[in-house]
């Protein structure tokens, strides 16, 4: 026997799954044998006793789960950290384990009452005496992790815990003797598991399967070399016992119906100290606000998921709900990340969510010199599609030409500084980037309930995606939307595929543009080479549009097409010399509507008006989208995607696509104005010809196409 080692356990007289607070216990609800649970139990204490010291706690009517001492507290030489229960099924279970430490001349420390804890089933010390692991994720909250470090006077090293039946830190991580560790890296996230493998070496760490994971091989009490367990399969006795492990298996089937086993099932109340040990711990904390619509723009949960879904927790410090129809809330939300990486991760996508730094707490935006042309300091900050302000000598600039994937590019100036989204390509060593997330706000529109309901143009649009059945309706909105931009002088911009072409659309589309609804065209090489072959040989790729069979020799077509342009020296040129006499890029030409083609790989010819320049094809597109007030996406990922990235928030997008991926990825920019329409993009011009041509039919009619 090992005297020095002492653990607590406590006899299973009331034990019982009464409740479900864990997915064990679903479904085994006094569903367990009290009479095995005692018989297993007591052959658990006799195997430990062999080993160590076993001191009792008497069981409480009432606390069925008291059984499970590892959950009393977190023990430290002389020390116990209290746990604090997150369900009200356990917490009465809090005033008999600190009687029991109190009794036995632990000095005890307790956490604020909102603040859970459970123990050593969330927190485990390094063998070696090292460091402590501390989970966090279902029972114990990430900000209890500082205060550990402190009490204990220790490194902490957080851990997140994403499968909800390993619910506790010691259901799926067992630190062992000698540095090892026996561990389920699914349990965790990347973060974590990346902490782990910085920590422990590769030939340290064992990796168990999920088979031993749910029999809760993990959930073991190791004293010395021995490991004992409710089962372990034979691949890891093998395992263990390469590196010097000797395995007993006793079983405690009885409290896995509840969660629990042998680990569950005890306390080690001498953990030794180590005299080099240190508090630290990397979990930060900031309070941030949110202002807005929060809850019916769905804000408040979107800030609040992507706190939780990057790793940190949050609490909400303030709320005040705005209580007329119109009012806007306010939020303080404190938030807790387990490393300052984490943290930034998490910042950087509340900043897009429109969250700032409380005033009293906010600094200048941290600026770094731009270390060679073309290239950013390696913590730049990322641009969204929304408009940006930075702090600046202590005043908020706001940032020019927004867009997307761009870096915050800051020249000091006689008047002050200026700060423009640049692409990385465009930056120059006479700039400053912003870096961090320190002093970055987003500006969103806080329209409220009514703006967003009424029936107006593209009130509709926020719900996304439109179903078939919908679309005719979308249409109309479109429509309207269309002819309100025309007549106020306004500007829509049109990106489109050669699918346009195939499906019948061309002549929809030119009409478009002959009718003053497109004000520029953006596409590739092929929209225009099959809308020109189309005009001209009345094929597209070859296909006969009239009667959409192939035609003899059709596949020369195309490249007959090309070449035609090409002789002429250019699209425009085409027409002049009364070549290309219909079609889309007819009507542009003859309506002086700009357009700009960027070409691809795949890219036959090309047409001498394709940009085979890329850098230059997208300065192109950037330039012809500004102050467009809607974009019209048809049927070309490609282009729409390109286009999506440099066009910024307050833009109308539609998205025309038969593939819901496509619309979903395109409409899908945290953005009331984009809208979706998974429908066939030939099907969508007609309807949207006739539509105007409904709105238009009290005045003079349209000539048709
Ligand atoms: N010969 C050529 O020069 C040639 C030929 C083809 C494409 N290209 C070039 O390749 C690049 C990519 O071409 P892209 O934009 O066509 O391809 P893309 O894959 O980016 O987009 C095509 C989109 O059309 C959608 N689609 C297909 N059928 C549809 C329908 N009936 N209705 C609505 N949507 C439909 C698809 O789901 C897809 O999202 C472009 O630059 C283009 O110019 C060149």
């Amino acid at each position: 026997m090992t005297d020095a080692i002492r653990f607590l356990m406590c006899a299973p007289d009331h034990y019982e799954v009464d409740y479900a607070i864990n997915p064990w216990m679903e479904g085994n609800i006094h569903r367990s044998s009290r009479d095995r649970a005692a018989a297993q139990w007591q052959q658990l204490h006799q195997v430990i006793k062999d080993e160590a010291i076993v001191e009792l706690v008497e069981p409480a009517k009432g606390w069925p789960d008291m059984v499970f001492t590892a959950n009393a507290g977190l023990v430290l030489d002389k020390t116990v950290v209290l746990s604090r229960f997150l369900h009200k099924e356990r917490q009465g279970e809090e005033p008999y384990f600190k009687q029991w430490f109190a009794d036995n001349g632990y000095t005890v420390h307790e956490l604020p009452p909102d603040l859970p804890f459970e123990g050593a089933g969330d927190a485990l010390l390094d063998r070696e005496g090292r460091w402590l692991w501390a989970g966090y994720g279902f029972r114990t909250e990430l900000d209890s992790h500082p205060l550990l470090a402190k009490w204990l006077d220790m490194e902490v090293l957080s851990l997140r815990l994403i499968d909800s039946r390993f619910y506790h830190l010691d259901t799926c991580f067992c630190p062992l003797t000698g540095g090892y560790l026996l561990y389920y890296p699914p349990a965790f996230d990347a973060y974590s598991n990346h902490l782990i493998e910085r920590r422990v070496p590769a030939e340290k760490r064992l990796v168990i399967a999920e088979p031993d994971a749910v029999t809760f091989a993990c959930n073991a009490v190791n004293i010395n070399d021995l490991v004992i367990l409710n089962q372990a399969s034979d691949h890891l006795k093998r395992q263990l016992a390469q590196v010097g492990f000797r395995v007993r298996e006793t079983p405690l089937t009885e409290f896995l119906k509840a969660g629990g086993a042998s680990k569950c099932l005890t306390l080690r109340t001498t953990e030794p100290v180590l005299l080099d040990h240190h508090a630290t711990v990397a979990v930060e904390s900031k309070t941030i606000q949110l202002q807005g619509h929060l809850l019916d723009s769905g804000l408040m949960n979107r800030a609040l998921d992507s706190i939780v879904e990057n790793g940190g927790s949050f609490k909400v410090l303030n709320f005040d709900l705005g209580t007329e129809r119109q009012s806007t809330s306010q939020a303080e939300v404190r938030v807790s990340a387990p490393s300052h990486t984490v943290m930034e991760d998490i910042m950087r996508q509340l900043i897009d969510l429109g969250a700032a730094d409380l005033p009293a707490e906010t600094h200048d935006a941290a600026l770094e010199a731009v270390p060679q042309p073309g290239v950013a300091p390696d913590e730049f900050y990322v641009t969204t599609i929304y408009p940006t302000e930075v702090r600046l000598n202590g005043r908020w600039v706001r940032v020019q030409d927004q867009r997307m994937d761009g870096a915050i590019a800051v020249t000091q100036t006689a008047d002050g500084a200026i700060a423009r989204c640049k692409l990385l390509r465009d930056l120059n060593p006479q700039e400053q980037v912003v870096v961090g997330i320190d002093g970055i706000r987003t500006v969103r529109n806080p329209e409220s309930r009514a703006q967003r309901n009424q029936g107006e143009e593209f009130s509709f649009m926020g719900a996304g995606v439109s179903s078939e059945r919908r679309v005719e309706l979308v249409v109309e909105q479109i429509a309207w939307e269309l002819r309100r931009i025309r007549d106020q002088g306004g500007k829509v911009a049109v990106t489109a595929g050669p699918v346009v072409i195939h499906t019948g659309g061309a002549h929809h589309l030119a009409r478009l543009i002959r009718d003053g609804y497109v004000q520029v065209l953006l596409g590739g090489n092929a929209i225009a080479v099959h809308d020109i072959e189309q005009a001209l040989m009345g094929t597209s790729l070859g296909v006969d549009m009239n009667k959409g069979l192939p035609v003899r020799g059709g596949h020369r077509h195309h490249l007959k097409t090309i070449n035609t342009i090409r002789r002429c020296g250019s699209i425009a040129q085409a027409v002049e010399q009364g070549v290309l006499t219909k079609g889309v890029m007819y009507e542009c030409v003859k309506n002086n509507v700009p357009f700009c083609l960027a070409g691809s790989i795949r890219d036959d010819g090309p047409l001498p008006d394709t940009q085979m320049d890329l850098v230059k094809a997208q300065t192109d597109y950037a330039e012809a989208i500004v102050g467009v007030d809607m974009i019209l996406m048809l049927s070309t990922m490609l282009h729409s995607i390109g286009v999506g990235n440099m066009t910024p928030a307050g833009v109308k997008l539609v998205c025309v696509d038969i593939n819901p991926a496509v619309v979903t990825k395109l409409s899908d920019r945290g953005s009331v104005e984009s809208v979706g329409v998974v429908t066939d993009v030939g099907l969508f011009l007609s309807l949207l010809v006739k539509q105007l041509e409904l709105l238009t039919s009290p005045y003079p009619a349209i000539a048709t196409v």
